[in-house]
């Protein structure tokens, strides 16, 4: 009998424990070796243990770990700055994790209606949204799954489905309350549902006529994932507020929200922080993240590891009548099947390979932008028979 657990049974886990790891190889507690298509759901940018992340982080903890954000805090000054220049936005609030981000654009988003004089701000979000799970963010993400139980929900969004500009301009003109745009570039948890880029340029239109925020939720997209440093490049558009976190720090918790002119002068001094937020160590990941990321090419990495990826799990799965659609952009990539294949999870960890299934019946991959053409044949050549097999013995 294991021994009864004393941590908030809040997850389904595997039953192993990862010890240690290199690249995008990860080994358990008994020794066994997994290929890492994951990437602790889009977060170790630069696989595991890094051989010029490991120094620059040793150090950082040897020098200052953290101090408060009473101090000035030139690190600050540097992420924000390469952020800005790598989104051409104007600057950034640092916290620690993808909801404090989105938490943080909802604030901007009702502070910036408030201005305006509208009392009671809305937010336009979507169908099979995810920005989180603390109170607000759950409330604007479009999962009954994820609500429930913890009602009343946060007023003040209204949601409309993906990809149909109609159904925002219905809002646009029914509804003097909405203030701001909120989705993610390409839907990750809602099962890696990508918006087109018309969409994106016909959102941006109508933000920039109605004066309100676009705000993309760039959380598991972002940081070079799909090919560009953000997804929303794609569309040749900037955003007004950006919250960001996952790939940021390698693994280190690092969140940001970088805003554009529009945003940028909305909160003031006493208006929002974070203890954690922005502190040397978390910001340090970040800087030398971003440096490694230019250094190594990881963003041209994603691009051709991404189509290389995709054109072998075609080859191998196209024409599968189980096989409803093969999706995303670069390593950021579902394969939806006809059926839920959440078991898929416990048979590829078998196969020495980790993987997700999102969204029931949604076969995620999201690996360490660092991942070789080899390592990327190997995903290929584990995970295909495996759903064939899976969709055989459900026929
Ligand atoms: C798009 C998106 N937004 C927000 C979040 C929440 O991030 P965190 O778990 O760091 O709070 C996630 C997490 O999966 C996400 O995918």
């Amino acid at each position: 009998m294991p021994a009864p657990s004393h941590v908030m049974n809040t997850y389904g886990r595997l039953p192993f424990a990862l010890s240690h790891g290199r690249g995008c190889r990860v080994w358990d507690t008994e020794g066994r070796e997994y290929l890492d298509a994951l990437a602790g759901i889009a977060v170790n940018t630069l696989g595991h243990g890094h051989p010029k992340l490991v120094p620059a982080l040793q150090e950082q903890v040897s020098k200052l770990i953290h101090c408060s954000n009473y101090y000035q805090m030139p690190l600050q000054e540097q992420l924000a700055a390469r952020l800005c220049e790598l989104s051409g936005l104007s600057s950034a609030f640092f916290c620690s994790t993808g909801l404090e981000a989105n938490e943080g654009a909802i604030k901007i988003a009702r502070k910036f209606g408030h201005d305006r004089g509208i009392q009671r701000p809305e937010i336009i979000v979507y169908e099979k949204a995810f920005h989180g799970r603390s109170i607000a963010t759950l409330s604007a993400t479009g999962n009954t799954k994820v609500q429930k139980g913890f009602e009343p929900l946060v007023e003040g969004f209204v949601r409309v489905p993906m990809n149909d500009i109609a159904a925002v301009r219905r809002e646009a003109e029914g509804n003097p309350n909405v203030v701001a745009v909120f989705l993610e570039v390409i839907q990750g948890e809602g099962g890696i549902n990508p918006t087109r880029v018309d969409y994106l340029r016909d959102l941006r239109a109508l933000c920039d006529q109605k004066n309100w925020l676009l705000m993309l939720d760039e959380v598991q997209c972002g940081m070079g994932r799909t090919g560009k440093w953000f997804a929303h490049q794609w569309a040749g558009i900037v955003p007004d507020v950006m919250p960001m976190a996952k790939g940021l720090g390698s693994g280190v918790p690092v969140g940001a929200i970088v805003v554009g002119p529009r945003a940028k002068d909305v909160l003031g001094p006493g208006n929002h922080g974070s203890t954690f937020g922005g502190n040397p160590l978390a910001m340090r990941a970040g800087v030398e993240t971003l440096r490694i990321m230019v250094e190594d090419r990881l963003v041209d990495n994603a691009a051709a590891m991404g189509e290389r990826i995709r054109a072998g799990l075609q080859r191998e799965l196209a024409g599968n009548p189980g096989v409803v659609e093969i999706r995303g952009q670069g390593l950021m990539l579902g394969i939806e099947l006809a059926r839920p294949c959440a078991e898929l999870v416990g048979l590829a960890a078998k196969a020495g390979l980790l993987i997700s299934v999102t969204a029931d019946n949604v076969v995620r991959l999201l690996p360490p932008l660092i991942i070789s053409a080899a390592e990327i044949d190997e995903v290929v050549r584990i995970l295909s028979p495996l759903i064939r097999d899976f969709l055989a013995k459900g026929a």
